[in-house]
């Protein structure tokens, strides 16, 4: 009882407004005052609500699993024969973390969209562990690929507004020969992992995807993140089994 009280405190100080103006200022002395902004805008994209949804239809998906819920703006929209969403704060209907939920489960899944934890190594274990769980011919999804400046994907957090980095992650899954991975162009970067022999691997050869720099990421995101549009992400999946 008192730890989850503590733990809510703790989070809620981690995302108070004055708490993260001091953060914004240490990101802005260490790295942020020399790195780029990118120009990356969203608005006239789809949401990852439709895509999501469109791609299950298209695939007749019977399973689905959303790592971090939140208010459920995602979950709650989404229809599919078995859904489960995991959080340990809010939305869903299992409250868990994400390693706790993989420790006891046994079912698998057609679709698995990450968006819990942003940090590098929290999501390269959803990855691992959500490809453990992906039926043949499924897929995974990443929110959160796209960082449009430095403040976007500071650890720690130093906006409300933030991707986190999710992108190193991603990045490193790029780079392995047995996995095809594509960025989709909306809603902050959808990272998509196919389970199928990587068809343009992004030669990377880094022991430690955390130490990668925003400014490398800047000048290099196109082809970093095998950047493609939401109609090229359908004909791929389309021919996707
Ligand atoms: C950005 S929100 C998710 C938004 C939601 N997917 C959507 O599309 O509307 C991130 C959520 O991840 C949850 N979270 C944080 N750490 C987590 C963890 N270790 N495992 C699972 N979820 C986590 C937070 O509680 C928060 O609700």
């Amino acid at each position: 009882m008192l730890k989850k009280y503590l733990n809510k405190k703790i989070q809620r100080l981690f995302i108070s407004k004055n708490f993260m103006k001091i953060l914004y200022f240490f990101h802005f002395v260490v790295e942020g005052r020399n790195t780029k902004e990118i120009n990356i805008s969203f608005d006239n994209k789809k949401k990852r609500t439709q895509i999501v949804q469109n791609i299950i239809d298209i695939k007749n998906y019977k399973s689905y699993l959303e790592i971090g819920t939140f208010k459920d703006d995602l979950y709650g929209f989404i229809k599919c024969e078995k859904k489960i969403g995991v959080d340990p704060v809010s939305g869903g209907n299992v409250r868990k973390t994400s390693d706790n939920f993989f420790i006891e489960n046994n079912q698998s899944f057609d679709f698995i969209f990450i968006d819990g934890l942003h940090h590098y190594a929290q999501v390269k274990k959803d990855i691992i562990n959500s490809l453990k769980f992906l039926n043949k011919g499924g897929m995974i999804m990443m929110h959160d690929c796209m960082p449009r400046n430095y403040y976007y994907q500071a650890v720690p957090r130093s906006q409300l507004n933030w991707n986190g980095d999710t992108w190193k992650a991603f990045l490193e899954v790029r780079t392995k020969d047995n996995l095809d991975t594509y960025c989709c162009y909306a809603d902050e970067g959808l990272g998509v992992i196919l389970n199928r022999t990587n068809r343009n691997l992004l030669k990377l050869n880094l022991d430690n995807f955390k130490k990668l720099k925003f400014n490398d990421y800047a000048n290099n995101y196109k082809e970093y993140l095998n950047l493609i549009e939401y109609e090229d992400l359908i004909k791929i999946i389309e021919k996707y089994e």
